[in-house]
């Protein structure tokens, strides 16, 4: 892999002497993986995959040290592609790496922070590997002093665990009732921005915080976004350990869940996948059932009150008309959209 590696960046290099270019390193903010933070209600960004210095030898000069790169690129895989590109200097306008999920969550993660945090605030730390981005945004800000005085709720033990290890300021709904601002990540979002959330077993405790904040706001990459809330992620609801089998045949007879299988989650509590044997126990010692579909819900309304007016349920995953915001990160930029 060394000897790849050497190759790819000695092609490189003799690419840009070859085309009597400078060998400037490239930062994602220069290559235009960063955007600005005051666009509202339009794209704002633009990190569409070009490829056309693969096609097209001839324009960008390549001929065979260009086969010759390429092909070194291939050879050490993406993550290395990506730092050799940014040392070809301008062929980057002709070669621009699709962002991947992770820097996806990443930079809506911290723009919701950027646009929505203020000092002296109250603010609610959702959970999940996209709420993560943001938490880890706020830890910065306020190390840098860039933020003072604010007081987070976390949203699960493993955010508050997230936040202490970066100095966060906590409280909880008992001393804290009204936030200024929540934001979290959701599994799907429909075009009214209703969400169903809870894929990582902590719906409960983001339901009862993002519901005290003013601002909630939604943090995705574009895989979440759907047509209809249900075929394209199961349903969560959170219901006590007692007597589960019965509320899950209850939940299963409700007339607006028409075709939906309750699954009970097994294993580890922050996933539905059938990783375990034993039942997965939320940060509130209950249980999750997942409603598998294979149509979209046909009134996500209906569905959220007759799950929430079962005895035996504690809440569900279905988030109506709380999204003040959604911010959606794509390969052709970041979006934010309101109800
Ligand atoms: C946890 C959640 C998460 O917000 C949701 O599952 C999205 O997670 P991720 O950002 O990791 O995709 O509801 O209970």
């Amino acid at each position: 892999m060394a000897a790849q590696r050497k190759m790819a960046l000695a092609c490189g290099f003799a690419a840009s002497c070859y085309l009597g270019v400078s060998n400037t390193f490239v930062s994602p903010k220069t290559a235009g993986l960063r955007t600005p933070s005051s666009a509202k209600g339009k794209q704002v960004g633009n990190f569409a995959l070009q490829r056309q210095m693969l096609s097209d030898p001839g324009e960008g000069k390549m001929g065979m040290l260009g086969t010759c790169c390429v092909a070194a690129l291939a050879a050490v895989g993406a993550s290395t592609a990506r730092k050799t590109y940014n040392n070809l200097g301008p062929l980057r306008s002709k070669v621009t790496l699709a962002a991947t999920q992770d820097e996806l969550k990443q930079q809506v993660g911290y723009k919701a922070v950027d646009d929505y945090v203020k000092s002296g605030t109250v603010i609610g730390l959702g959970t999940g590997s996209t709420a993560a981005f943001a938490v880890e945004r706020v830890g910065q800000k306020l190390k840098s002093g860039e933020l003072k005085d604010i007081i987070a709720i976390p949203t699960s033990i493993r955010t508050k665990e997230q936040a202490e290890s970066l100095g966060i300021p906590l409280a909880t709904l008992d001393t804290h009732s009204d936030l200024d601002v929540a934001i979290d990540g959701a599994d799907e979002v429909d075009p009214a921005l209703n969400l169903v959330k809870g894929g990582g077993g902590a719906l409960f405790r983001e339901k009862i915080v993002e519901k005290c904040a003013k601002n909630f706001i939604v943090i995705v990459d574009e895989s979440k976004i759907c047509d209809g809330l249900g075929p394209g992620f199961p349903i969560p609801v959170e219901i006590v350990p007692f007597c589960h089998e019965h509320t899950m045949r209850q939940i299963g007879k409700l007339p607006a869940l028409e075709g939906c299988e309750p699954v009970l989650r097994l294993g580890n509590i922050a996933n539905n996948q059938p990783d375990g044997t034993e039942p997965a126990v939320t940060d509130n010692g209950n249980y999750i059932v997942d409603l598998k579909f294979t149509e979209p819900l046909k009134d996500a309304v209906a569905a959220a009150e007759q799950l929430k007016n079962t005895v035996g349920v504690v809440d569900h995953g279905l988030f109506i008309g709380m999204t003040t915001a959604c911010i959606i990160a794509g390969k052709d930029g970041i979006t934010v959209k309101e109800p």
